[in-house]
């Protein structure tokens, strides 16, 4: 099963909205609240940002993002999502991505792209989505690419060993030292992948594989061909796996 179809089936078999991110143990309006505090504070949003959040899933988080800026709209590949998305109610615009279907063209001065880069396999994925991100963005906004696996980080991955030395990742002088519960994240996995079987949905190959991750480098430079800088990459706040990923923040001229 592709990645595609595995949203798109989760969102038309799971009833509980927490688990259609299909993040390892779900995303429950609290831990919602807590990465849109997180995501808030490094966009810098205000009451005048047009934000948008592109592969929003069913907006749980973009909900809590909505109230602080003028304008939020919630962009999903998968139309099952959208109508789900659209379903729950609250004031945000909703955008069904496809191939004759992607109004998301400049004008918006904070993006927001969340979890979405574990389903691509390798850097041309990121590519495609940063020019999609690039696009969106008006001419002096930020750009958010956020909780991505990263390849300096991957070998935390059931390191075993908590507080270590190597858990101190140091890029651009950002990055903090950071107690990790890698048993926590192992077990959230396996009741994950326990309810997606209860559901009949066969997951994608890779899913629950540790991700190799992505190049800071190679990131970098696609953002600086775009028009973008980046001007920080941070630890995500943690909730399950997200001690392999990074947080881009990118300034657009
Ligand atoms: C793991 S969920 C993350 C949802 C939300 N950002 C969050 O953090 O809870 C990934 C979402 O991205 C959508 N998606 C997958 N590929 C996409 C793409 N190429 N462009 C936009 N959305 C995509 C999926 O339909 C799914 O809803």
């Amino acid at each position: 099963m592709s990645w595609t179809n595995f949203f798109q089936s989760l969102a038309e078999l799971e009833h509980d909205d927490e688990f259609v991110t299909g993040r390892p143990g779900g995303l429950s309006a609290e831990l919602a609240s807590r990465i849109a505090k997180d995501i808030a504070e490094k966009l810098e949003l205000n009451d005048s940002d047009a934000l948008l959040d592109y592969g929003s899933g069913t907006g749980a988080i973009t909900r809590e993002l909505a109230s602080q800026v003028a304008k939020a709209t919630a962009a999903d590949s998968s139309a099952v999502i959208v109508k789900r998305g659209k379903a729950s109610g609250s004031h945000m615009e909703w955008v069904e991505l496809g191939p004759d279907k992607s109004p998301t063209t400049g004008g918006f001065t904070k993006v927001l792209s969340y979890y979405n880069a574990h389903t691509f396999e390798n850097h041309s994925g990121v590519r495609t989505h940063i020019e999609a991100l690039s696009d969106a963005v008006a001419p002096g906004g930020v750009v958010m690419l956020g909780d991505i696996p990263d390849l300096e980080r991957t070998g935390q991955w059931k390191s075993g060993e908590r507080g270590r030395e190597e858990n101190r990742t140091v890029w651009m002088g950002r990055l903090e030292r950071r107690g990790l519960d890698i048993e926590r994240d192992e077990r959230n996995l396996a009741s994950f992948t326990e309810r997606i079987k209860r559901l009949g949905i066969e997951p994608p190959a890779s899913f629950g594989d540790q991700h190799p991750g992505f190049d800071r480098d190679i990131v970098t430079r696609m953002f600086r061909e775009n028009g973008g800088s980046v001007a920080v990459v941070t630890q995500p706040m943690d909730f399950p796996n997200a001690h392999t990923c990074v947080d881009y923040i990118v300034r657009f001229g």
